[in-house]
Formats: structure tokens, sequence, C-alpha cells
């Protein structure tokens, strides 16, 4: 892949590009809880997008998707006109956002060729934004930092209409080869955890429901609930400033005051907190048991309680459940639709993913596609 965009790159402007990487995301626990000051340990992975780019002493950005064979350009003296189209909204917002920064930015020509599947839950358009940017802080040397890459990214994101959080960026950004990044997002420290799994590995099944996070309003409307429990419980108790500050006796406390959807949405990230701290202490202790245990358990808050699974989804999990080779499984990332998340032992894994994808296939018409991934590097330049 490298050397055909490399080599389409040079054939088109006659000039050896710098070429740069920027991984998908996998997420082994702590869902929906970043935009609550809470806990996650995402991934980088194999799956990437890469970019081709060189300058072009113009004041037009060029930039060509080969996946899609269509392209966007961006007159940074008249960027008046907003670019309609599934990715090039997310260039557009962050060659806005630098502008208003003031980055002296100039033009310059990008081609981007990947294997991310799209709202597969994955984090492509993570992949996307902190890509595009890494790939402009490289060509005009800005000095920009990694954090403030992430940062930047997840403004693009808002400002096309997802109120996200920030894992996924910083799983772009600070992936690291076979290991997990505990993040805590109420300080914005990490860790790395590596995990040894042993005769396990872990393995996505693409449910095929795609979903488009921006498009639909559940994100946002489940981050606005979580949102609006901080407000109602703070009222009562003043020295809460998130969910993170929350437990259970004071959630029972409050289940007459919260209305139903704030109550489940917020019992939900409190247990995925404590989760997330089981898992890390499993991973010390390589307890994979624990740890498979935890993924079912979230599932089943994700389904039950914060409401973000899909039936497609969660017949996988019910068919990971039957699954004795299978020790954990879970939905991944934002909801409504995407991946599972699987541990599974190595051996025989083929056999016991087939035949769930043709029990999936029998009960929903769907072909659902299993991706086997491993943990990478997060953004590198690769010359
Ligand atoms: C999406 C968002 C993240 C995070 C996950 C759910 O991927 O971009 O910030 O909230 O959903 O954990």
């Amino acid at each position: 892949m490298i050397e055909k965009l490399e080599q389409s790159f040079r054939e088109r402007y006659n000039i050896k590009p710098t070429m740069l990487k920027s991984p998908a995301r996998i997420n082994l626990i702590g869902e929906h809880v970043d935009y609550c000051n809470g806990m996650v340990m995402p991934a980088a992975i194999d799956k990437k997008l890469l970019f081709a780019f060189a300058k072009n002493n113009s004041k037009v950005i060029n930039v060509i998707s080969e996946n899609y064979d269509n392209s966007f350009s961006f007159d940074l003296e008249n960027l008046s006109c907003y670019q309609e189209g599934s990715w090039g909204i997310y260039i557009q917002a962050i060659i806005e956002i630098l502008l208003e920064d003031g980055y002296n930015l100039e033009g310059l020509d990008c081609n981007m060729l990947g294997n991310i599947p799209i709202g597969a839950g994955l984090s492509s358009s993570a992949a996307l934004c902190c890509g595009f940017l890494s790939s402009i802080n490289n060509l005009f040397d800005f000095n920009i930092s990694a954090f403030e890459l992430g940062l930047i990214a997840q403004n693009a994101e808002v400002r096309i209409g997802l109120n996200c959080g920030l894992m996924d960026q910083y799983a772009v950004l600070f992936g690291k080869k076979n290991k997990f990044i505990h993040l805590d997002c109420r300080n914005l420290t990490h860790q790395y955890l590596e995990l040894d799994l042993g005769k396990y590995e872990l393995v996505l099944i693409d449910s095929k429901i795609e979903h488009d996070l921006k498009a639909d309003s559940f994100y946002n409307d489940k981050r606005k609930a979580c949102e609006s429990a901080v407000r109602v419980i703070a009222e009562n108790y003043p020295k809460v400033n998130s969910l993170r500050d929350v437990d259970n006796i004071i959630l029972q406390n409050m289940i007459n005051i919260l209305t139903f959807e704030e109550y489940s949405s917020a019992s939900y990230v409190i247990n995925e907190n404590k989760r997330v701290k089981e898992v890390a202490n499993a991973i010390i202790k390589n307890d994979l048991d624990t740890i498979g245990q935890k993924l079912f358990e979230t599932h089943q808050g994700l389904s039950k309680d914060f409401g973000v699974s899909t039936i497609e989804m969660d017949f996988l999990v019910d068919l990971a459940k039957t699954e004795e080779s299978i020790i954990g499984a879970r939905m991944m990332g934002g909801g409504f639709g995407g991946c599972t998340l699987n541990l599974i032992e190595s051996a025989n894994k083929e056999i016991v993913l087939n035949r769930m994808l043709k029990k999936y296939q029998t009960k929903t018409n769907i072909n659902a596609e299993i991706y086997y991934i491993a943990i990478d590097d997060g953004i590198q330049i690769l010359n």
C-alpha cells in the first residue's frame, strides 16, 4: 500500500512525497466515559490511512482519496465555500481551525490511501483528522505538540457536529506497538500497559451495520444525558464536577430526582469506570478470565443501561458467549453499529469465527466480516 501510494503521487506530481501513517484504534474497555472525565484503554492498530504529501508553492490545498477516487481543493485565500462530501468536511474544518489559530498555511498536495473500514467504530475520522494535521505539522514545521494536535482534531469533529471526547485522537497520536494506553481523561495523563494474551488474541467482528455518529444525534444525546445528570447531582452534592466524582451511594440517593435516562446513563458510566480499574489490575496480574468477564459486563451495560447497542451486536455477543474459546466480547466504539471485540483462543479461531458468521448471516441476512488485528504504533512519518 505504501509503495502504491508513493508511486501514484510521484506519477501525478513528479515529486517524491513525504509519507505518513495514521492508524485506526480499538478500545479494550472504558466506552462512553472519555467525555465524562473517566478512564479508557484504547490502542492503535495495524489498520491505517496513509498520507503522501508535498508543498506545491501555491495557496491551494489539494487532497485526493485514492480509495474513493475523489478529491477536494481548498483555496486558502477564499475558503468561504463549504466543501460538501463525506471526508472533505473534516479537511475543511482542520484548515479553518489552523487559519483561525494564525498558522501560516501554504498550498500542498496530499494523496490518501487506507484500509480502515468507515462507520465500523474504528475511528476512521480520527485517523483522517490527526493524520492530515500531522502531515501539515511536518510539512510546515509548525511544531504543534501531539497533545495539541489531538485537541485540534477533536475540535474539528465538534465543528462538524460530533461532541466527542478525546480518546480516539489520543490513541491515534500516542499509540505504541503492543501497548494499551491507560488514559485518565480527567487529568489527561496516561500510562502504557502491556497485555500478554498468551494463547488468546483480540479479533474484531464487523456487524456491517454502519454508524454515522455525526449524522445521528444519539451520541450527542447520550453525552447531554450524562451532563444533565451531573448538573442535577451537583445541586445536592456541590463537590461533584463530573460523573467521575459520583459513586453508587450518591447515585442511589438521587434515584428519585434524576430522570430514568439520566439515572441509567450515570449508572453505566460509574460502573464502567470501576471496570476499567479492574481491568488495569487484571492486566498487571495477567488475569485474562477477569478481563474477558469485564468485556461481557461492559456489553451488558452498553446494551441495557446506556442503550447504544443494536440487535445485531447483541446477537454477536450472545453468539460469543456460546463459544467456549471466546472468554470475553463486547460492542466497541460509539455504538449503533460497528464491530464487536472478541477475546478468543487462537487455536481453531477460524472455525469458531466462521461458525458465528454463518449463524449471523442466517439470523440477519448480513455478511459480517472478521478483522484480525495487531496493536501498533501511533502516527509515524515513514520516510
Ligand atoms: C466515539 C468518540 C469517542 C468515545 C467513543 C465511545 O469513538 O469519538 O470520543 O466517546 O465513541 O467510547
